[in-house]
């Protein structure tokens, strides 16, 4: 195995072994293991019609010690258990959730970037309505299943200050939709305008509040914050997914001794802002130099001498080093597993 650690790109690489496991008549099966990259649905799944699906992300990390930690995996197969009640998949125990990743983990050791590199494994739990359906109706089979892949930093510039551009004229989630969970459809109702922010050479959009258009919601698939002074400010929407990072930074501002603020944020506001950035766990924390509002011509700029601002810089820090155990973790977030 050759694999160039310090050069991953964000993106599906091969492993040994995927787990998988069935729900039918409403009932759990055994997990099973293989080798196959591919899955045998039923061309009237529900998945591929009515886009009953949900995913996850989370990362596994190598310590100094030679110790796996995964991270907050109970976050994670909470927000799951919500995303299944939120489109009327089958729920998913945390037991099984758990069984699942660290045995997918743990099958595939040998693919776990070593410390240092800045790479992780990065882990992608699955639930889809398997079974066939032609009406509009809830499937009556469930696949869960977890692989595993290696990956670098999500955008390539790294731990750098990137530009973002405000996008009004799509939304990426209804007031009263599934914004608030990680169900495929959002993601499908995000690639237009992420593309079109692409091609005018943004890193990413940052979407509005789609009743008003006046609130920051989200910056493409990932949560905004912003720090003015002493206090670390992050949106309050109903069609915001909870990031577990971003709770993640709220708590460790608060231990530097910083208030936080978790509460509409006008655009305008952040104006006032002396740092601003996206976080989630593809790249933690990506710093935000510029962000441009084509409709306003107004552009709001921090990072003036192209580094990433002071704050930012002890949050990310801070939160990387407890993920990969060079800092002890007195919040309990990190599990090792053999
Ligand atoms: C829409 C959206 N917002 C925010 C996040 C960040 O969440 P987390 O920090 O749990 O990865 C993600 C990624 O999961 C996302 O897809």
């Amino acid at each position: 195995m050759n694999i160039d650690w310090g050069n991953l790109p964000f993106g599906y690489m091969p492993t040994d072994h995927n787990v998988r496991c069935y729900n039918r008549n409403g009932e759990w099966g055994e997990l099973e293991i293989t080798s196959d990259e591919y899955i045998s649905l039923h061309m009237a799944a529900t998945c591929l019609h009515y886009g009953q699906e949900s995913f996850e992300g989370m990362k596994a990390y190598m310590g100094k010690d030679g110790k796996i930690r995964i991270f907050r995996w109970q976050d994670n197969a909470r927000r799951m258990q919500r995303s299944a009640e939120g489109i009327k998949l089958a729920v998913v125990p945390e037991k099984l959730f758990h069984d699942a990743i660290v045995k997918a983990v743990q099958l595939n050791k040998r693919f776990i970037p070593p410390h240092g590199t800045g790479a992780s494994l990065y882990i992608r739990p699955l639930l889809i309505g398997s079974g066939p359906e032609v009406g509009v109706k809830p499937s009556g089979e469930y696949l869960f299943m977890v692989f595993v892949t290696p990956v670098g930093p999500y955008f390539k510039e790294g731990f750098r200050p990137m530009n973002m551009m405000v996008c009004r004229d799509f939304d990426r989630a209804a007031p009263l939709g599934t914004g608030h969970i990680k169900v495929g459809g959002n993601y499908a109702a995000s690639l237009l305008s992420m593309e079109k922010g692409h091609e005018k050479g943004f890193a990413s959009v940052i979407y509005l509040d789609a009743k008003e258009k006046k609130y920051i919601d989200e910056c493409g698939p990932a949560n905004f914050f912003g720090i003015r002074g002493n206090t670390y400010i992050t949106p309050a929407s109903p069609t915001i997914l909870p990031s577990i990072t971003n709770l993640s930074l709220q708590d460790l501002a608060k231990e530097l001794g910083m208030e936080v603020e978790k509460r509409p944020v006008p655009l305008e506001e952040i104006a006032e802002f002396d740092e601003v950035g996206a976080c989630g766990t593809a790249a933690v924390i990506s710093p935000i130099k510029k962000i441009v509002d084509p409709d306003t011509g107004i552009t709001y700029e921090y990072c003036k001498d192209g580094n990433p601002g002071p704050v930012s810089v002890k949050l990310y820090n801070k939160l990387v080093d407890i993920q990969y155990g060079d800092e002890p973790d007195p919040f309990g977030w990190i599990e090792i597993i053999d």
